[in-house]
């Protein structure tokens, strides 16, 4: 298949980005965007052009690293990570915009990669569980609701690739942070330090810039991990109560 690249090219944080046309030529059909990416590379390399820098790591749409806005939409057409997405999607011909995922907290480090240390600081800010871990208990040792422990799964997958903030107008990231709230808080062993962890959470949310959940649930649109908005008004939920808790001295 033969495509042409749309690609933004930057040389560095502090640098004016641009778009640069690229041919993707002879790509077969079974290739993930990342490989056809890779194929463009080795071409550039031997016409001595700088390859185009973009994140990933274990092309399984496991580890969230990912991270390619495709004509517009974080992860591109589908709904599942970048390095899942192949060029059977595309149409032969075709004209394909690639960016990089566009979110003020996650500022462009060089071409596609951008730096989502801001959700590493907000997972550093939730904090450790007081429960000993030790080693493993009987499965049957803490009862745990079926529904409870599904939904804790639920949240429990989502793989902090950030496509819910950069598909959303306010950059928001309220749909990863109410995952991560609710997948420890759901559960007997996260329970102790619920309320504090969804104050620190979301103030460590805000801190780094993003913004509010305005209903647009583009984030739910784009999440390769099937996160439901759901999370968005637990989150909600969660933060009210430890807040109000917060402000009368009650034990949080
Ligand atoms: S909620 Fe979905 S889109 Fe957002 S970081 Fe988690 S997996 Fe990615
Ligand atoms: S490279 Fe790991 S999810 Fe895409």
């Amino acid at each position: 298949m033969n495509f042409t690249l749309r690609v933004w090219r930057q040389d560095g944080p502090e640098t004016a980005g641009r778009f640069e046309e690229y041919p993707a030529r002879n790509i077969p059909d079974e290739a993930s965007f990342l490989e056809m990416l890779d194929l463009v590379n080795e071409d550039l390399i031997g016409k001595g052009i700088e390859p185009v820098e973009f994140d990933h790591d274990c092309r399984e749409g496991i580890c969230g690293t990912c991270s390619l806005t495709i004509d517009g939409v974080p992860h591109g057409p589908g709904r599942g990570t970048t390095c899942q997405l192949y060029m059977r999607s595309f149409r032969e011909g075709e004209v394909i915009v690639i960016e990089p995922f566009r979110a003020t907290p996650f500022p462009i480090l060089r071409d596609l990669t951008v730096d989502r240390g801001a959700f590493d600081t907000i997972i550093q800010s939730g904090g450790f569980i007081s429960e000993r871990s030790g080693s493993a208990p009987d499965a049957n040792a803490v009862p745990i609701p079926k529904t409870i422990a599904d939904l804790a799964m639920d949240a429990a997958s989502c793989i902090g690739c950030g496509a819910c903030a950069a598909a959303c107008p306010n950059s928001s990231a309220m749909l990863f942070v109410g995952a991560k709230v609710s997948h420890l808080g759901l559960l007997p062993q996260g329970k102790p330090e619920k309320n504090r962890r969804a104050l620190s959470m979301v103030r460590s949310m805000d801190e780094a810039g993003f913004g509010n959940c305005s209903n647009y649930y583009a984030c739910e649109a784009v999440c390769p991990a099937s996160i439901p908005a759901s999370f968005i008004a637990s989150l909600n939920r969660q933060y009210a109560v430890a807040a109000a808790k917060e402000t009368v001295g009650a034990t949080l």
